[in-house]
């Protein structure tokens, strides 16, 4: 692991929340490997914020840094995974202990760091890559990565993540759909209307700029997390839960998206906003880590049409950028007008909405009477919100 933005805001967080939880092996140790040199305290420092610990998890965070260290190198240096290595081997459980390396890294870097860890990294229990999108930037270059990362370890050593298909709500949309028979029936082109799938985030790029204009929007959020939901929107039932299953009939969704048009795509840029505070003032060019004049898109809306039975005519529309109003991540389904309207034109199409984040929840906007002496239809929810059914 590395100490970049990813690896305090998600990867530590994440691995402090399975060990908190006794998820974790006794036995496991964190080792953190990149450039800079730093102390784990240094470490612990920068993921407080994101570490949601209470004042009585003190004495088990306490335990869980412990459990962790760190070596610095250069990526493209041999001498500096060797280091790593026999760092490794001085852990308690020594060579034999199972290795899993997650490449939170600059994916310019994928290919050296994968040579060494092949080279100098390779215990004797099993050995693991876990890789973060973005897999390459077009076909061409995520064929190469492939066939690289294939060249040095065997397709059950090598993960490639998406972590919204690790989201709650992103999971549950498989039960939603496939366990319940008053959603089964009306889940098609004769009954829906459209499909949005939004993605927005109250802040920029806030220093991660070099990274991000590099591959844009589309490459960071709607070709991986957004594609991702509509798949499992869209999709067949697979023949079972199995990962294989489930996959093989995304391929099928995938493959039956006709090639998006120009005329169905909008791009935008955030600029600064004179009227906001810190870091709200300053718009995508005004991060020292763009390239000045940079035209990379922070936001991007798009029509994708799945031409099968299923879906044909029905408008899936992607929504996703950085630095707006606020923090959404949803899934909402449009359902189409009731025939023969006998209520005046008062009734509002039904909306299903799957909340992914923040609070998580699903609710169906519907019609109801309004209670009282008159027959007005009223807008009004059937509310899934979790905070209030989950403690
Ligand atoms: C990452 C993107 O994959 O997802 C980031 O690279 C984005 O740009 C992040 O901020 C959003 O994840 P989450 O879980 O906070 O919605």
């Amino acid at each position: 692991l590395p100490q970049g933005d990813l690896a305090k805001k998600k990867i530590y967080p994440t691995i402090w929340w399975l060990f908190r939880d006794g998820l974790l092996p006794d036995d496991t140790h964190v080792v953190g490997f990149a450039r800079t040199p730093l102390t784990v305290a240094q470490i612990r420092q920068q993921s407080q914020p994101y570490l949601k610990a209470t004042p009585e998890d003190g004495d088990r965070l306490d335990a869980f840094f412990a459990r962790n260290s760190y070596v610095a190198g250069q990526y493209g240096e041999a001498g500096a995974f060797e280091r790593l290595d026999a760092h490794l081997r001085a852990l308690p459980g020594g060579p034999r202990a199972n290795r899993l390396f997650y490449l939170a890294l600059p994916p310019s870097v994928y290919a050296p760091v994968t040579r060494h860890i092949r080279q100098a990294c390779m215990g004797q229990g099993w050995n693991r890559v876990i890789v973060e999108k973005p897999f390459g930037r077009d076909l061409a270059s995520s064929n190469a990565l492939s066939d690289h990362i294939s060249s040095l370890f065997r397709e059950d050593q090598i993960y490639r993540i998406d972590h919204y298909l690790g989201k709650e709500m992103v999971q549950n949309l498989m039960v939603l759909r496939f366990g319940n028979r008053i959603f089964g029936p009306i889940w098609n082109r004769d009954n829906i209307a459209c499909v949005v799938l939004t993605f927005k985030e109250p802040f920029g790029t806030e220093g991660r700029g070099g990274y991000f204009d590099d591959f844009g929007i589309i490459r960071d959020v709607m070709q991986n997390h957004l594609l991702q939901m509509l798949c499992l929107v869209a999709m067949e039932k697979p023949a079972s839960t199995d990962p294989d299953d489930v996959r093989d009939e995304k391929v099928k969704v995938l493959k039956s998206i006709a090639e998006v048009q120009l005329e169905d795509v909008v791009l935008g840029q955030y600029v600064g906003n004179p009227q906001g505070e810190g870091e709200a003032r300053k718009g995508y060019l005004d991060d020292a880590t763009v390239p000045a004049g940079s035209t990379t898109a922070t936001f991007a809306a798009a029509v994708l049409r799945v031409a099968n039975e299923r879906w044909d005519g029905v408008p899936f529309v992607l929504r996703c950028g950085k630095a707006l109003n606020e923090r959404k991540a949803e899934v909402r389904l449009q359902f189409r007008d009731v025939p023969g309207d006998i209520f005046q034109r008062q009734c509002k199409r039904n909306e299903l909405v799957v909340r992914v984040q923040p609070d998580e929840a699903v609710y169906t906007k519907m019609m109801t009477k309004k209670p009282g002496m008159f027959f007005n239809p009223e807008e009004s929810e059937l509310d899934l919100t979790y905070g209030n059914r989950y403690k």
